[in-house]
C-alpha cells in the first residue's frame, strides 16, 4: 500500500519534494495545502485539517516562522513528519517540537539536506581516515532584497536561520557536536564565529548575508595531519591527504540539483524510515541543535561572549 503524503506550502522547495516524491513508487502525492489556493494547484485542499485527512505523513514547507507549530500539530494527529529548516526559529519552540516527536513512534525528519549531499558525504568518508585539526566554515548568500521576505525576520526568524543554520548541521555531521562557540556581529547580519567542538577541535565559521554571488556561496576547508580538504558549493571537492599524495579533485557538477543539493537523497530516507519503521537520518534533536546553535550565536554577539551549549540530556 502507497504512503499518502500531503505538502504544506506550495513555493520553490515544496516542487523540489513533490518532483523528488512523484519518482517514488512508494508515494502517492495525496494532497496540497497553500495559504494561496491556487498555488496548490490540482491536490488543492483548503484547510490543515483537511489535508491531514488525506494522508499518513506531512511535508511542512511554509515560510519559517510557521513551522514550530505545523510541526507538533502533525505529530499530534499521528502523522509521519518531514519538517524543512530551520525546525523552529526560538530554542523553546524547538523543544516543543522535539518532545512531541519524542513521545511518538511516528518519523520525525528534519530538512538539513547538505548532509546528503555528494560532495559532503565524500568529506564525511574522507575524514574517516584522517582527524581535523582545524577548519574554516563560510556559508554567504549574495544579498537580502530577492525575494523581498529574506529581510523580513517576521517570515525568516531572522538570517541565521535561512541558509546559515545548513553550516550548524554540517558543522556537526563532519565534526561531531558543538559545546560552544564565540560569535561577533560585524555589520547586521555579517557574522565571525569561533566553535568549539566536544572532541577539543575548534573551526571558524563565517557568514555574511550581502556579499555578493560570488562562488562558492558555501565552502568548508578542512586541516589534518598534512592534509586538505575543500568544497566549492557542492559542485566539486578539492583534497591532499598526505604530503606524498597527489592533489585531487572530484566533480559532482553533472548531477541535476535534487541529487547534487541531497534533496533527493534525503527524501528516499524518508520514505525509507516510514517503511521500515525505522529512526529518521536527520531527527528532531538534530533540528534543536541547529536551532540552539543558531540562538547561540545571536546570544554570544548581542552580549560579546562566548556560550556554551548544555550537553545532551
Ligand atoms: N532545505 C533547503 O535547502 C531549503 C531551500 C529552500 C527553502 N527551504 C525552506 O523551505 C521553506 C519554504 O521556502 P520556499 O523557498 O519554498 O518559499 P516560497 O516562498 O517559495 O514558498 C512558501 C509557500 O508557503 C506558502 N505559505 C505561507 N504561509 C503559509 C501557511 N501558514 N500555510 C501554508 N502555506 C503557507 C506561500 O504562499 C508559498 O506558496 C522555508 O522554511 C525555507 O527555509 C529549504
Amino acid at each position: 500500500m502507497s504512503i499518502k503524503v500531503g505538502i504544506i506550502g506550495a513555493g520553490f522547495i515544496s516542487g523540489i519534494h513533490q518532483r523528488n516524491l512523484a519518482l517514488d513508487q512508494r508515494v502517492e502525492l495525496a494532497a496540497i495545502y497553500d495559504v494561496d489556493r491556487e498555488r496548490a494547484g490540482a491536490l488543492g485542499v483548503d484547510s490543515v485539517d483537511e489535508l491531514f485527512a488525506r494522508c499518513d505523513a506531512v511535508y511542512i514547507a511554509s515560510p519559517n516562522t510557521t513551522h514550530a507549530d505545523l510541526a507538533v500539530k502533525a505529530i499530534e494527529a499521528g502523522k509521519h513528519v518531514f519538517c524543512e529548516k530551520p525546525m523552529a526559529t526560538t530554542v523553546a519552540d524547538a523543544r516543543r517540537v522535539h518532545a512531541a516527536a519524542e513521545k511518538v513512534k511516528t518519523v520525525f525528519q528534519v530538512g538539513h539536506n547538505r548532509r546528503f549531499a555528494p560532495a559532503y558525504r565524500r568529506v564525511a568518508e574522507l575524514l574517516h581516515g584522517c582527524e581535523a585539526h582545524c577548519a574554516h566554515i563560510k556559508m554567504n548568500r549574495g544579498e537580502l532584497l530577492n525575494p523581498p521576505w529574506t529581510a523580513d525576520a517576521s517570515v525568516t526568524g531572522g538570517f541565521l536561520f535561512e541558509t546559515p543554520i545548513h553550516m550548524f548541521d554540517m558543522m556537526r555531521f563532519q565534526f561531531g557536536e558543538i559545546v560552544g562557540l564565540d560569535a561577533r556581529e560585524g555589520r547586521k547580519d555579517d557574522f565571525s564565529c569561533l566553535i568549539e567542538f566536544e572532541t577539543g577541535t575548534y573551526a571558524t565559521f563565517v557568514t555574511s548575508a550581502d556579499a555578493s554571488w560570488f562562488f562558492p556561496y558555501e565552502s568548508l576547508e578542512v586541516y589534518g595531519a598534512y592534509a586538505t580538504i575543500q568544497t566549492f558549493e557542492m559542485e566539486s571537492i578539492e583534497y591532499r591527504m598526505g604530503l606524498d599524495k597527489p592533489t585531487m579533485k572530484e566533480h559532482y557538477a553533472n548531477l541535476d540539483v535534487p541529487a547534487k543539493w541531497g534533496f533527493a537523497e534525503e527524501d528516499r530516507r524518508f520514505i525509507d524510515a516510514i517503511s521500515q519503521k525505522a529512526k529518521a537520518a536527520v531527527t528532531s534533536y538534530d533540528g534543536l541543535r541547529s536551532v540552539e546553535i543558531a540562538c547561540g550565536c545571536y546570544l554570544s554577539a548581542a552580549e560579546k561572549r562566548r556560550v556554551d551549549l548544555a550537553p545532551r540530556p
